[in-house]
């Protein structure tokens, strides 16, 4: 029998292609990802590695009850307000014991910070090994998942600085500050999408095995797309150059896209271009979304993936935070897109 051919997109055999035909391209899974990428850090101590395993496994572990939300009745409200005003649902509590109970185990991290409690997390000081702070949404766009719409997790890293003294004050960094950034998609499949500074790098979940396995490296967002997204419900609240920039998109053949969970509209935005806002309305004068765990984290994927993040006229990672749960506005996707909608916001 003749030997398989490897084939590849021109059909040539692969330069992978051994001798027999068996295909040996790489087949990377995360764990190994971030070992390959640890090693291109010499002074690095293997601890960062053990940070994303610890919200790899989480994240396995929240993909399974979000996919089986109702049978393990997470569906529903909690029954509590959270910090944020808004109401939790169980899921969001589950998926915060979930993140907490993984990385609490973890030596080298020092605070924790999450979108569901109100004050961070302070596992160990500086001098006791605490190395990195932690802060993530465990949960976002939960209120998309009782009618199984995607929702997921996002989470940032940052150095824990031990001069100093209080936690909020160690955890209140600039964007630009983040060691590394990521979020999971409960989609329709489940993807881990990552940044360490060194391009951003997509994971698909393979449930027979249990890993995350690359499925894109160093992935790049086109420069322009004629897709917005934006809960138009809002436009009376927003600012005027917000709605000037939407008559203007109207006008020029743009269609829009909006699921409302912010890691569904980012992720659709990373990978085929276009521009995700989130602009001051009349309930939110700063925005909704919050500039810790969720603008900062997704601005720096979008910049490494080549996009661009502002806030108001202002690079979003330049914003100097003031406290856990400060909120911003938001308008990040392909850089060609953000222009226009700077274009009116500058009037
Ligand atoms: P969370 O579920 O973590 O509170 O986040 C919800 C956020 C974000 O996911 C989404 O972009 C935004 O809320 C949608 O807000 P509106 O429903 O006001 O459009
Ligand atoms: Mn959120
Ligand atoms: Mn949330």
């Amino acid at each position: 029998m003749s030997t398989p051919k490897a084939s590849t997109n021109s059909g040539q055999s692969s330069p992978h292609q051994a001798a027999r035909g068996v295909v040996t391209d790489n087949l990377l899974s995360l764990q190994t990802f971030i070992l390959d990428e640890e090693a291109r850090h010499p002074h690095a101590s293997g601890e960062f590695s053990w940070i994303i395993s610890a919200i790899s496994l989480a994240a396995k572990m929240i993909a399974y009850k979000v996919r089986h939300v109702r049978l393990q009745g997470g569906v529903g409200s909690q029954g509590d307000v959270n910090v944020q005003g808004e109401e939790q649902i169980k899921m969001d509590v589950i998926a915060n014991e979930v993140i907490m109970r993984v990385l609490g185990s973890r030596h080298s991290i020092a605070v924790l910070g999450s979108e569901e409690d109100e004050q961070p997390t302070i596992l160990r000081r500086g001098s006791e090994g605490g190395k990195y702070c932690v802060l993530f949404d465990p949960l976002d766009g939960s209120s998309n998942l009782d009618t199984a719409v995607g929702v997921g997790t996002i989470f940032t890293i940052l150095l824990n600085d031990p001069t100093i003294p209080g936690a909020v004050e160690t955890v209140c960094q600039p964007g630009t500050k983040q060691v590394a950034a990521g979020y999971v998609l409960y989609g329709s499949s489940t993807v881990f999408v990552i940044t360490t500074g060194h391009g951003v790098h997509m994971f698909e979940l393979d449930m027979s095995v249990g890993s995350f396995l690359l499925v894109s490296r160093d992935l790049k967002m086109p420069r322009t797309c004629k897709v917005y997204s934006v809960n138009e419900a809002n436009t009376e609240g927003f600012p005027e150059g917000y709605q000037r920039y939407l008559k203007w998109a109207h006008a020029n053949d743009y269609s829009s896209r909006y699921i409302g969970s912010m890691v569904a509209d980012v992720h659709r935005t990373l990978v085929k271009g276009g521009v995700f806002l989130y602009p001051p309305t009349a309930k939110h004068a700063g925005g909704k979304l919050r500039l810790l765990y969720e603008a900062n984290p997704m601005s720096f994927l979008v910049e490494q993936a080549g996009g661009m993040s502002v806030s108001g006229t202002k690079r979003t990672m330049e914003i100097q935070p003031k406290e856990l749960h400060e909120r911003t506005p938001l308008v990040m996707g392909s850089s060609g897109e953000v222009e226009h909608v700077l274009r009116h916001l500058r009037g």
